[in-house]
C-alpha cells in the first residue's frame, strides 16, 4: 500500500529533527571521495525539506555540522563550508517557493564570514515565510549550547536580575538556541548509528527515536514516510499510564 496514504495528517510531529549521517560511507561504497557523498547529501536535504513542507510539518531541524566536526581534516571542513555557501545560494528559490523560513542554531560566530553572510541573507529574505521553519544546526553542540545558557543565566543572577530560586525549565529554554522552537517530537538518525552525537540533548527529552540503516544520500520520501508512520503508531505516555491518556 502507498505509504503516503497511511500518514494521519492530524498526528504529524510538530518538530522533526534529523541527524543526517552516512555521506562518507555512501561515497566509499561508490568508490568515490567523501566530497561526493556530501554533494549527494544536499539532494536528500532538498527532497526531505520539500516533503516535510508538503506534509505540513511545521518545524524541521537538520544537523548539518557539529562542534566536533571541526576536528575533521581541514580539506573536508573547507569543502563542507563551500558546499553550504553554494546550497544556501541555490536553495533560496526552493525556500521561497515553498513558503519556508530559514533559521540557524549553533555557535554561528565560529563559521567563516562568507557562510555567515549567506546565512543571514537567506534568513532575512525568508523571515516572513509561514508554512515551515527549517532550522540548520551549524557548528552546533548541545553541551556548548547548555554551557552558554548556564553562563547567561548566571550573569542574570549575579546582576540581581533574577534569583536562583526563580530558575526554572522555561528560563533555561529561553536561553537555548532553540528558544522559539517546540520540543522535538521525532528524531531520525540515518546510517545505522545508534547515538545522539551531542544533538539537542535537552530538547529530545521526550522525543520518539527512529533509527534507519539507510545512508543519508539514499534517504528518500518513502524513508521519511516510514519514520512518520512508525512515530504515529507509538503511544506517547509522558510518564503516565496507558489508561490515563486514552
Ligand atoms: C554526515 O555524513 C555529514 C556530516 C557529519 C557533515 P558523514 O560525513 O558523517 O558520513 P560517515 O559517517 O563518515 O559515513
Ligand atoms: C553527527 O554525525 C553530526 C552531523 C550529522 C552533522 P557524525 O558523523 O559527526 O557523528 P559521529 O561522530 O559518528 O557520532
Ligand atoms: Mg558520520
Amino acid at each position: 500500500m502507498d505509504l503516503l496514504s497511511q500518514i494521519q495528517p492530524e498526528k504529524l510531529p510538530q518538530h522533526l529533527a534529523i541527524i543526517m549521517d552516512g555521506n562518507g560511507r555512501w561515497a566509499k561504497q561508490q568508490g568515490m571521495l567523501r566530497a561526493f557523498g556530501h554533494e549527494n547529501g544536499t539532494k536528500s536535504v532538498r527532497r526531505t525539506v520539500e516533503a516535510c513542507a508538503r506534509l505540513g510539518i511545521p518545524n524541521l531541524t537538520l544537523y548539518a555540522f557539529s562542534t566536533e566536526n571541526w576536528n575533521r581534516p581541514k580539506l573536508e571542513v573547507d569543502m563542507l563550508m563551500k558546499l553550504l555557501i553554494g546550497a544556501l545560494k541555490k536553495e533560496l528559490k526552493t525556500l521561497t517557493q515553498n513558503d519556508i523560513k530559514l533559521n540557524a542554531i549553533g555557535n554561528l560566530d565560529t563559521l567563516p564570514a562568507k557562510v555567515k553572510k549567506e546565512l543571514s541573507d537567506v534568513m532575512e529574505k525568508t523571515s516572513g515565510n509561514k508554512r515551515m521553519t527549517l532550522t540548520l544546526a551549524l557548528s552546533y553542540g548541545s553541551r556548548e549550547e547548555l554551557t552558554r545558557a548556564i553562563r547567561e543565566i548566571s550573569a542574570l543572577v549575579k546582576n540581581n536580575i533574577i534569583s536562583t530560586g526563580s530558575i526554572d525549565e522555561s528560563i533555561i529554554n529561553q536561553h537555548l538556541y532553540t528558544q522559539n522552537l517546540p520540543d522535538v517530537d521525532l528524531l531520525i538518525r540515518t546510517s545505522g548509528e545508534h547515538r545522539i552525537s551531542n544533538f539537542l540533548l535537552w530538547q529530545i527529552a521526550y522525543a520518539e527515536l527512529y533509527f534507519t540503516d539507510v545512508l543519508w544520500p539514499d534517504f528518500k520520501e518513502e524513508d521519511l514516510y516510514q519514520a512518520i508512520i512508525s512515530y504515529q503508531t507509538r503511544e506517547r505516555r509522558f510518564g503516565k499510564t496507558s489508561e490515563q491518556i486514552k
